[in-house]
């Protein structure tokens, strides 16, 4: 067993568990600051520090492994500004990140950001990309952010980073990646009515052979 601090209270809980599920164990009942609980969702954004330690760590509770003395806050939410736009209205030039989010061009280059990062994302060199217009290179080196907002608390310019990433891709996805041209084709059969016959054949399955179908389809290679 080891001693935590959750929220300024002392707990004692077994060694090994994450942050997450040694809230849990001393009686947290997680109904916000907790999704997926395997790293993906960015819900359980969390700051500790260790005793004798003057650093802020930040870091994902469901991925974090809680070590003896840890003084642990949650972050369940950022209260970042997001910037009131429609994709459809918004040319995907190179200015267009920098004219819905200024805040960019405060940034000092302190690397703050890239160091509270759980995902270890080059976050301030997207920022970089993104002060110089490269809107595909943003959503590269950013197409692994949960959304945690671990950057925008930190940050000293007060860059609401992660929704910066999140306008890139959907302008990289929206515009600049190519369309896929089997996808067009595929969708156009359907519409056209070529696989109806074939729904309608196992539609009308009862559940053991719809099984035995589906373990003899073919699998593309
Ligand atoms: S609960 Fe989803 S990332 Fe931790």
């Amino acid at each position: 067993m080891l001693t935590v601090y959750i929220m300024g209270k002392g707990y004692r809980v077994p060694e090994g568990l994450t942050i997450m599920k040694a809230m849990e164990y001393a009686g947290y009942r997680l109904v916000r600051g907790c999704g997926c609980r395997g790293g993906y969702c960015g819900a359980c954004a969390t700051v500790y520090r260790l005793p004798g330690d003057y650093r802020l760590y930040a870091d994902l509770a469901c991925q974090t492994t809680v070590q003896d003395g840890m003084y642990i806050a949650q972050l369940p939410s950022t209260p970042a500004e997001r910037a009131d736009y429609q994709l459809s209205q918004v040319a995907p030039r190179g200015e267009a990140l920098l004219a819905l989010y200024p805040e960019l061009a405060r940034c000092v280059a302190c690397n703050t950001c890239t160091r509270s990062c759980p995902q270890k994302l080059e976050v301030m060199d997207a920022v970089q990309a993104a002060l110089r217009g490269d809107i595909r290179q943003v959503a590269e080196l950013t197409f692994d952010c949960v959304q945690c907002g671990l950057c925008a608390m930190r940050c000293p310019a007060e860059i609401a980073h992660y929704h910066v990433w999140q306008l890139a891709r959907r302008l990289c996805g929206a515009y600049l990646t190519p369309r896929a041209q089997h996808l067009a084709r595929r969708v156009a059969e359907v519409e056209s009515g070529a696989f109806d016959a074939e729904l309608d054949r196992l539609m009308g399955m009862g559940k053991d052979e719809l099984a035995k179908a589906y373990q003899a389809r073919d699998i593309e290679p």
